[in-house]
């Protein structure tokens, strides 16, 4: 059976942009795939985070991966900070990624623009290694991710082929995974910018804890195009955003919503949007606040001790072929 490895940071609120692009493609993928979700809290440090709001985004993401319908029964869901492998390959993969490589990451030069006082730390820039070691040491075949992501797997393939010409055949080169149409879910406020946990204004992003009303008003305030005709295209870039998301939440095809509101304008197009988003998020909030904290921290036991397991075989044939054991 083929392998996905794919994780999410917990810091920020978790927004559409995230179940779209992500975590909606693990579902059905969790059907076909030995998968593994991770947490990837190692990744959240690398820019400064208040301890105790760590710690409760930690339990409140694994709580996000249930709620949306990964099954524990079906999928391996996990801390990275629990498996101290991904720590341990990240420092032997620095061994062999080269600064340039690094510097050219785009998701760097954006998050360390951002930083105050112009210190950017080391872990930051180290980041795109440990997300190649969080992928290398499952042999995973695919990583479901965003767009933003593609360059990040790119240089993890280029790190598992150096390490395997070097040092022989230890890893399975990753493919990512995305569909083209949640790939990249843009800003309400801004669609020529991507919906980001990390925006200046909470008009940018629905976040899977707002209320219905905020999500209501969002909606409501959210930027449209020129001209009145609910319809995709190039030159229609929020109502391009607007139609996918719709569609993405209902499964209506982008031309049947088209032809839906053929004869209707932005007004009831929007009002509608706006419950099928309440919707889905009372449903979403709905099983995330049945969820028991002490079973779902059994479940991150259970799934640290299985990617340990895989992860700990992995690390000795590294550490084998490197001299280190
Ligand atoms: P992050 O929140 O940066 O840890 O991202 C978690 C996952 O959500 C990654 O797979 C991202 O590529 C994906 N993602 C984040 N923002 C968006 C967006 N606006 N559209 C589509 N996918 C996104
Ligand atoms: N860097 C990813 C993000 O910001 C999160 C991540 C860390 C990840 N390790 C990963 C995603 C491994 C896929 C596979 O979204």
């Amino acid at each position: 059976m083929q392998r996905i490895f794919s994780g999410i940071q917990p810091s920020g609120n978790l927004h559409l942009g995230n179940y779209l692009g992500a975590i909606q493609n693990w579902l059905t993928l969790q059907n076909e795939y030995d998968s593994f979700f991770c947490v990837v809290d190692l990744h959240a440090i690398t820019v400064p985070q208040d301890p105790q709001k760590l710690r409760e985004k930690v339990l409140e993401v694994a709580k996000i991966y249930l709620a949306a319908g990964i099954d524990p029964n079906k999928s391996t869901i996990f801390i990275q900070s629990h498996v101290k492998e991904h720590a341990e390959l990240c420092w032997i993969l620095n061994t062999i990624a080269r600064l340039p490589e690094l510097e050219k990451m785009t998701q760097f030069k954006d998050k360390s623009q951002k930083q105050e006082g112009g210190s950017v730390g080391v872990g930051l820039f180290d980041y795109p290694v440990l997300m190649a070691a969080d992928i290398l040491l499952y042999n995973a075949n695919l990583v479901p991710v965003g767009e933003d992501q593609l360059q990040h797997i790119e240089l993890t393939k280029t790190l598992a082929r150096r390490f395997n010409q070097k040092f022989g055949e230890v890893f399975t080169i990753p493919e990512a995974h995305f569909t083209k149409e949640g790939m990249r879910v843009m800003g309400l406020d801004d669609p020529t910018k991507k919906m980001s946990k990390s925006a200046a204004s909470e008009y940018n992003y629905i976040a899977l804890t707002d209320s219905p009303a905020t999500i209501r008003e969002k909606i409501k305030k959210a930027v449209t195009d020129s001209g009145s005709k609910v319809k995709a295209g190039a030159d229609k870039p929020a109502l391009t955003n607007l139609l996918t998301i719709y569609s993405l939440l209902s499964g209506k095809k982008i031309n049947q919503l088209e032809d839906e509101y053929a004869d209707k304008g932005y007004g009831d197009f929007k009002k509608d949007l706006a419950e099928v988003v309440v919707d889905f998020i009372d449903g979403f909030q709905k099983k995330f606040n049945s969820l028991d904290n002490n079973e779902v921290l059994k479940i991150l036991d259970q799934g640290a001790q299985k990617a340990g397991e895989i992860a700990g075989k992995k690390m000795q044939e590294v550490k084998l072929k490197v001299g280190l054991s």
